[in-house]
């Protein structure tokens, strides 16, 4: 497929059927999401594969915004990736605080997106979920208190028929610019 057309597969899938997602799937899922670039080559991350049913339930329930108003599809998903912030090189912390960039947590976007490419090619539904209660899901899967989790990804099959919707975003001119930003 072309990337293009990959880039427009990929969406924010809401609805997962009851069916195991293959195990070979998801390591190519994560090592295109470990070949990711990264600021100085840091790598801060560790994916954290939530695949075990009742660990992996016990999390999705940690993850539903109030009265179950956003997130509750998380209990479908077959499996949840954790992608945990690791510290990254000296080089990059330093410049980060220089620069006032948080670099790690760019880093772990382009990964997520990666992952998520990946996982549209193999035709999983995936959907990044910025909300969760991080204390509670750090319990639950060992993660460190001084250790944090910006993303989590759920991955599930769609149901059949599900279809790619049409994007919504900011028109073209909107958004670019050619060489001044007015
Ligand atoms: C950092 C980040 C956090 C997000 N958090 C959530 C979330 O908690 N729950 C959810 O349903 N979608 C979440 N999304 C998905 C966005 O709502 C979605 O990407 C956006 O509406 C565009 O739709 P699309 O992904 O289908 O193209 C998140 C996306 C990103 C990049």
């Amino acid at each position: 497929m072309k990337l293009i057309d990959l880039i427009k597969k990929r969406q924010s899938d809401r609805t997962y059927i009851d069916k195991p997602v293959e195990e070979d799937k998801i390591k190519r899922c994560l090592e295109a999401a470990r070949l990711a670039p990264s600021a100085s080559n840091s790598q801060p991350w560790t994916f954290v594969v939530v695949d075990e049913a009742g660990l992996k339930e016990k999390v999705a329930n940690k993850t539903f915004g109030p009265l179950k108003s956003f997130n509750k599809f998380a209990p479908q998903a077959a499996v949840i990736v954790a992608i945990v912030m690791e510290k990254p090189k000296l080089i990059s912390e330093v410049g980060g605080r220089i620069k006032k960039k948080d670099y790690p947590l760019i880093d772990i976007g382009i990964a997520a997106e990666h992952f998520c490419l990946q996982a549209a090619e193999e035709g999983l539904g995936t959907c990044m979920l910025g909300w969760f209660d991080e204390k509670a899901i750090k319990q639950l899967i060992g993660v460190p208190k001084n250790k944090n989790i910006p993303l989590l990804i759920t991955i599930g099959y769609t149901p059949e028929g599900h279809r790619t919707r049409q994007k919504i975003r900011k028109e073209f001119d909107k958004v670019v610019k050619y060489n001044s930003y007015n």
